[in-house]
């Protein structure tokens, strides 16, 4: 490679709002997977091919159950329709057969069979009366909320009028989730969208046909890989129903649902919360093998200097002084690699193939360290945390980052390393005390601290943060590069 650095494209990493709130499910868990399992071994031993659809069904009811709290399960068992309740619904469950109106997203369970006669006559908002709402995002902020698409469960109206039939049978479970919301930025799309897709779906082996309402091309497009991962059928878009060569097709039948995604934490999955047993750990290996992704360990590559990616934010958080922080960690044995685009970014194939044989990644607080996802075991996360921003440095990537296994650098600037003193005197609360502004609106201080900060490194104290990181990869003393 010529030159000592390598400069990918330029365009910018928008982050999206991160908002200050926190959702946390506190909940229980009463599925004990090892007596599945004994008693599926069991079933299969009795008999093989007979009991195979039993199993099936069997199987299906454990995954369905997997999802919700013991407080849930008994709702369940009578109703065969329950939600998590912790904090207002945003999973909820049908075990029987559902009729699913895509064009109205409407739920049905069904009180009759399916009616012989395909001359289906009804209008689709008829009696019926809705028994549940949920809006399948997990991102539980209610003006955001506002914006995704609602899902309503209803029973199907008394005999009077003729049963909806179906227009067409799945053969598995449908779940549906929205990409609306916050997606367009990579660490809502993995925060609220993938990591929960992961965490909901992967019990049914996928066999499960997803749903996705607020039908976002590009959000399909981008994770299409991941997608398709997890479950064997394309991605359906309910309003593609409405258009007249599909326009037969509007009332789907599937072998239960889930409508909503399970969320744990930032960027977490916590393996004692339902569905239980899950973990981060799991999750990147999912990752590695949905990408191809070598097996590296960050330590390992002694031959070679240890490739460094820099994230380069374009419009918010920048780094003012970046060609000497660039100069500095070549100094120190990187081989640097800028990243400055979105575009560059969001070529996940291509994308994490890079970071995966990076051992060091590098940014200032923002979407761009959600890439921390595709590093190998052992690499080294440093994020420079702006004024005002420990908290959410802390709490979406740092935390995180520990948890999954990564090791993590802060680097906190000092006052004089913001850019915001050069509009505002020291002792003004905006420099003195951040807390104050977030304090007078959440907006005040999304506005002050994540759009109009950008940062000047004080070049020697970063120096012993990379310095930290180069001896977390076992690298002692300062490499000569070439
Ligand atoms: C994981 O979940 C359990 C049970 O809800 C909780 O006690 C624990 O604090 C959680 N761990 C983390 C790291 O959040
Ligand atoms: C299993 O079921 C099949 C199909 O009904 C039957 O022919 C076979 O005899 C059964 N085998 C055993 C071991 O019960
Ligand atoms: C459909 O229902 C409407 C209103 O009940 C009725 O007037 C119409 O004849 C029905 N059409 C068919 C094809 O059954
Ligand atoms: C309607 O659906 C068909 C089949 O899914 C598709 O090929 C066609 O492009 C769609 N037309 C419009 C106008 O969306
Ligand atoms: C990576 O390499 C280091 C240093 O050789 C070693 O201590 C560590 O166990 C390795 N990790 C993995 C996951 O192989």
């Amino acid at each position: 490679m010529e030159g000592h650095r390598r400069v990918v494209c330029g365009a910018t990493q928008v982050i999206g709002l991160l908002a200050f709130i926190f959702l946390f499910y506190t909940q229980s868990f009463s599925f004990d997977p090892i007596n599945f399992l004994l008693r599926k071994q069991n079933s299969l031993k009795r008999n093989e091919t007979m009991e195979e659809v039993g199993v099936f069904e069997e199987n299906l009811l454990s995954s369905f159950k997997s999802l919700l709290s013991d407080d849930d399960l008994p709702t369940l068992d009578t109703t065969s329709l329950a939600c998590n309740s912790a904090t207002g619904p945003s999973l909820c469950v049908t075990t029987n057969p559902v009729k699913i109106d895509t064009v109205t997203m409407e739920i049905y369970l069904p009180t009759r069979p399916d009616p012989p006669n395909p001359n289906r006559n009804f209008s689709v908002n008829e009696d019926g009366q809705i028994i549940q709402l949920i809006r399948p995002y997990a991102w539980g902020q209610l003006d955001l909320l506002k914006t995704i698409t609602p899902v309503k469960f209803l029973r199907e109206p008394p005999q009077q009028t003729p049963a909806r039939r179906c227009d067409f049978h799945h053969k598995v479970p449908a779940l549906v989730f929205s990409s609306g919301g916050f997606a367009g930025n990579l660490f809502h799309e993995f925060n609220e969208i993938i990591i929960p897709l992961y965490l909901t779906s992967r019990v049914f082996r996928s066999r499960i046909q997803f749903i996705l309402v607020d039908f976002n091309p590009i959000f399909v497009n981008k994770f299409n890989r991941i997608l398709s991962s997890l479950s064997d059928f394309e991605v359906l878009n309910p309003n593609s129903n409405t258009n007249f060569t599909n326009s037969n097709k509007i009332v789907r039948c599937f072998h239960g649902s889930v409508v909503g995604l399970k969320f744990h934490s930032f960027l977490s999955i916590n393996s004692s919360e339902v569905p239980k047993g899950n973990s981060m750990i799991e999750f990147r290996k999912f990752l590695g093998k949905t990408y191809d992704l070598k097996s590296e360990n960050a330590s390992i590559s002694v031959s070679k200097p240890p490739i460094l990616v820099l994230i380069s934010r374009r419009k918010t958080r920048r780094f003012l002084n970046e060609d000497e922080m660039v100069e500095m960690m070549e100094e120190l044995g990187f081989e640097v690699v800028v990243v400055k685009s979105s575009k560059t970014m969001s070529d996940l194939d291509r994308f994490s193939k890079l970071v995966r044989t990076c051992s060091v990644l590098v940014g200032a607080h923002g979407a761009g360290l959600t890439n921390q996802v595709f590093l190998a075991e052992e690499a080294v996360v440093v994020q420079v945390v702006p004024l005002g921003l420990e908290w959410p440095s802390a709490v979406y990537f740092g935390e995180p980052a520990v948890r999954m296994g990564l090791r993590y650098l802060e680097y906190r600037i000092g006052t004089d390393e913001s850019s915001l003193v050069d509009s505002f005197a020291r002792a003004n609360p905006v420099i003195s005390d951040p807390g104050s502004v977030f304090a007078k609106g959440y907006f005040l201080g999304k506005e002050m601290y994540l759009d109009k900060q950008n940062i000047r490194v004080d070049i020697g104290r970063f120096k012993s943060t990379m310095g930290e990181a180069l001896r977390l990869i076992g690298r002692t003393t300062p490499l000569s590069t070439r």
